[in-house]
């Protein structure tokens, strides 16, 4: 047991002389510990220096490229928009999807979510539980909402489907899509696209003034996040403003 209570080195100031017993240090031992050399030698041969440099050099370099990089990403997706993968032994299939045809060859087992997002690229439609269960997954046909890994894509030919990416763009948001940005709708944003697309579809479906009843029928829509209150508070306010009417846009 140390004679003397040890010094907090919390409270332990340059120059300052430390005893732990038999192990003290001079002051000039703890200067030392305090006082970094201007040129550790580290990183091999590279000073400390040298290597922050270097490596400052490297990131102004890395984020010139970056919106280069951005550029032929968003080329590379378009092109893949555009090119369907088909599949060896597929069935070849006509889909309307965003008002747009799309003639695709696919497995007859395909879920319309997996052949949203691997066929035709469009990625909003997001994955999360593939089992029902999330409402992430969420898009309109004929208008009404589905979810997408629920059923299979082969049985929808003819049909109208809706996806994130048809109900607004970029500068021209759909009135739910701006209230939830107003209202802080989301926070990793993986659920919002599903949410969005039962919101939408909500408007128009048979629903009581309350919160509790818009609660109620955003029920398959799971947030991990918690963003509930605010995405109700987005819901809320589109159909206060009587925005898209709807049958229960009088509240
Ligand atoms: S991915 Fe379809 S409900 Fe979860
Ligand atoms: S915003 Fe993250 S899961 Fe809903």
């Amino acid at each position: 047991m140390p004679d003397r209570a040890l010094p907090c080195e919390n409270d332990m100031q340059i120059g300052d002389s430390v005893n732990y017993g038999e192990n003290s240090m001079s002051r000039e031992k703890v200067s030392k510990v305090k006082t970094e050399p201007e040129e550790t030698p580290a990183f091999g041969h590279l000073s400390r220096r040298t290597f922050l440099s270097r490596l400052g050099a490297t990131g102004a370099a890395a984020a010139a490229a970056s919106p280069l990089l951005g550029l032929a990403q968003t080329q590379l997706k378009q092109e893949q928009a555009e090119t369907p993968v088909t599949v060896a032994g597929g069935v070849p299939i006509t889909l309307r999807v965003n008002g747009k045809e799309h003639q695709v060859q696919i497995e007859p087992r395909t879920t319309l979510l997996d052949c949203l997002r691997e066929t035709l690229h469009l990625t909003g439609t997001k994955k999360g539980c593939d089992h029902g269960q999330c409402g992430a997954c969420t898009v309109h046909i004929n208008g009404r909402r589905i979810n997408s890994c629920l059923t299979f894509a082969a049985m929808h030919q003819g049909e109208e489907i809706t996806t994130i990416e048809g109900i607004g763009q970029p500068g021209n948001l759909h009135p739910v899509q701006a209230a939830f940005v107003k209202h802080d709708g989301y926070q990793c944003g993986y659920c919002t696209s599903g949410q969005i697309m039962s919101a939408v579809a909500l408007l128009k479906e048979p629903c009581g003034p309350t919160d509790a009843d818009v609660q109620e029928l955003m029920s398959g829509n799971i947030c991990r996040c918690g963003a509930y209150r605010n995405i109700i508070a987005a819901i809320r306010e589109v159909r206060k403003a009587g925005k898209l009417g709807g049958t229960n846009a009088s509240i």
